[in-house]
């Protein structure tokens, strides 16, 4: 099948709701573009989990706060395009923010547990945002199955969480993070960093081995976990936006590691701000 592009809404809602009526599932990868093979990885899994797998593109201006880089988030729809078609899309929806944001938009979908802390925390309205969009898309998409990376710790719980909440007719799948040779977790945002930060950058993915070897080793108090990972990116320019140990499930901040634990860490760079994570336990 040949990947159609629709850039409106309602053409792609009436797409999914023929898709639906001739008994065609439909897996579906929410991106911001930029595309890079984590998201490449997400469309395989979608196209090997339901018959049709449908990938958006939107960068979402409402889950960016105001001194951040909506304007300066890289795009490049043609590469993208291209990557979508090669990984196996059907369909690619690129809308624009003027359709999917009226200019009298109103509703919004907040959640109000999981959201005050890690990136919650150090980007107020970010989930917000997060949480809007992704139900909109739902709406638009009606995706049996909706696939998202681990990479993103605590959107993927978020979104788990308003799926179940809200009743979204959709399963969500984890989807591993993908990482560079050296380590380093991909994300579209590494074109910012600068070639020395790019080989400093491995930081966040040193500091998580070392935190599964501390924790192998039998070491079970958080504050020793955290100190381990600051200690890791002290060491090179990149600064420590957030490092925490948080329960997996409810991610409140917990002082021994008992439970399965969700180590995250976020860290600034002068062009990029990086995040990284793993589970213990
Ligand atoms: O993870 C992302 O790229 C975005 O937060 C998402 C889920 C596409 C919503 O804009």
């Amino acid at each position: 099948m040949n990947m159609k592009i629709i850039q409106s809404p309602e053409e792609m809602q009436k797409q999914a709701r023929l898709l639906i009526r001739s008994g065609i599932s439909i897996g579906f990868v929410p991106t911001m573009g930029f595309l890079h093979e984590g998201h490449l990885s997400l469309i395989r899994i979608a196209k090997e989990s339901a018959d049709v797998a449908v990938v958006s593109i939107f960068v979402n201006p409402s889950q960016f706060g105001p001194n951040e880089d909506l304007d300066a988030y890289p795009r490049d729809f043609e590469r993208d395009e291209k990557l979508c078609r090669d990984a196996g899309a059907d369909f690619l929806f690129y809308p624009s923010v003027s359709t999917m944001y009226l200019n009298d938009h109103s509703i919004w979908v907040s959640e109000e547990s999981l959201t005050g802390v890690l990136c919650g925390a150090s980007r107020p309205g970010h989930f917000r945002g997060v949480c809007t969009i992704v139900a909109k898309l739902l709406n638009i998409v009606q995706p049996d199955v909706m696939v998202l990376g681990e990479k993103d710790a605590q959107q993927l719980r978020i979104l788990r969480r308003m799926v179940r909440d809200l009743n979204c007719p959709a399963t969500i799948i984890a989807a591993p993070t993908i990482r560079e040779p050296d380590g380093l977790a991909m994300s579209s945002r590494n074109k910012y960093l600068t070639p020395d930060e790019r080989a400093e950058a491995v930081c966040l993915f040193k500091s998580i081995e070392k935190v599964k070897e501390l924790f192998a080793n039998g070491e079970r108090d958080a504050e020793k976990i955290k100190t381990a990972v600051r200690s890791v990116i002290e060491k090179t320019s990149g600064r420590v936006d957030y490092a925490e140990v948080v329960d997996n499930e409810t991610l409140r901040l917990v002082q021994t590691l008992e439970k399965p634990v969700l180590v995250a860490l976020a860290v600034k760079f002068s062009g990029a701000r990086l995040i990284d994570n793993t589970v213990l336990g």
